[in-house]
């Protein structure tokens, strides 16, 4: 019947076209990729897709009918299809182009540094105490850190019964033998031992006591040791050298002082303090209003530790002196908290 097909085919002419029109409007209001990829799986989704559903329809359409609404759905496909690739290059260039306005590189900057790293206020300290006393015609020479009780202590004239070994509380690897030096003076026996005089060296390194730890004590820390042996010198040579070095370390203007002291090693034996060079000696925190902060002990050898290492006591002689390198480190940098050397905080670190 004719007059039922043509109006069929109007209503779905008519249902083209309003898809059609809704489709162009969307479209129009599409402004991000994101949108137009809504709109196409709206619109020309394979399976949910608005123009696939008329197609999928048209089994229920009779024959004739069907070819002219396939071929006009297959047409509106097809014109959607062009216009959404249209569109897409409309947005996309735009976004592009915001894009580019985002992130824009001016390759003109010079590159980033990469962070160099410096050497820690204790190794710089050491180099320069080092390079003094290289001046004054010292070697510089290292020995162990895991040390015998005989270098240790023995051959430094404290048997195992003597009471200066209270004054540092060993940490031992295997008691009464072998254990982590409590100081460098050990390398005073390595190097004589080694060598015929006269002999002139210093021994940077760690050391390690079982210490309370505080501000001000670690129980690892670092000396110099210093040993001089030939066969005139006396002790005015040691005060001259170790004034030398203060002043060369700190300032011209510095003062020492030796104050009469005991080591089982040395005799005569003498504590070295230095003006204090926070306040330049009128009294102040750092030095505990005194005026004078300790840096080290010092002293003649005693003729027993030359016997050790056979050297004749009646031809040899010489000067000894162990620095505290942390208390130096702590005077020159204005540095009042000992933990900060060995906690590996950058934020410290960083000012060096
Ligand atoms: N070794 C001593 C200590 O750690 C310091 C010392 C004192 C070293 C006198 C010396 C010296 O060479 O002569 O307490």
């Amino acid at each position: 019947m004719p007059d039922q097909s043509h109006a069929l085919n109007a209503e779905r002419t008519s249902l083209l076209d309003s898809l059609r029109r809704r489709a162009v409007a969307d479209l129009e209001h599409c402004e991000t990729s994101a949108a137009l990829t809504r709109w196409t799986s709206q619109y020309l989704g394979r399976q949910d897709g608005e123009v696939n559903a008329i197609l999928r329809g048209m089994k229920d359409i009779p024959g004739p009918e069907r070819k002219a609404v396939g071929q006009a759905a297959n047409e509106l496909k097809g014109e959607l299809e062009a216009l959404a690739s249209a569109r897409r290059t409309v947005i996309v260039t735009r976004e592009l182009a915001a894009q580019l306005a985002r992130e824009t590189i001016d390759v003109t900057l010079p590159g980033r540094d990469l962070p160099l790293g410096g050497l820690h206020p204790i190794t710089r300290t050491i180099r320069d105490i080092c390079d003094i006393f290289s001046a004054m015609g010292f070697q510089v020479i290292e020995g162990p850190e895991v040390e015998t009780d005989y270098y240790n202590f023995q051959a430094l004239n404290i048997p195992a019964d003597h009471p200066a070994r209270d004054m540092q509380d060993t940490f031992w690897v295997d008691p009464g033998q072998i254990l982590l030096r409590t100081q460098t003076s050990p390398n005073q026996i390595r190097i004589m031992e080694q060598t015929s005089p006269p002999v002139r060296a210093v021994v940077p390194g760690k050391v390690y006591r079982n210490e309370a730890i505080d501000a001000t004590h670690e129980a690892m820390f670092h000396q110099i040791e210093g040993l001089l042996i030939d066969e005139v010198t006396t002790m005015r040579d040691l005060r001259g050298c170790v004034e030398r070095f203060a002043r060369e370390i700190f300032s011209e203007q510095t003062k020492v002082r030796f104050r009469p002291s005991y080591f089982p090693f040395t005799e005569p034996s003498a504590e070295v303090d230095v003006t204090c060079i926070v306040c330049k000696g009128s009294g102040c925190r750092v030095c505990k209003q005194s005026g004078w902060v300790e840096i080290g002990g010092s002293g003649m050898v005693h003729p027993q530790v030359l016997r050790n290492v056979h050297y004749d006591p009646a031809v040899y002689r010489g000067f000894a002196f162990g620095i505290g390198v942390e208390r130096i480190a702590m005077m020159r940098y204005g540095i009042n908290e000992i933990r900060l050397f060995s906690q590996n905080d950058l934020r410290f670190l960083n000012q060096f």
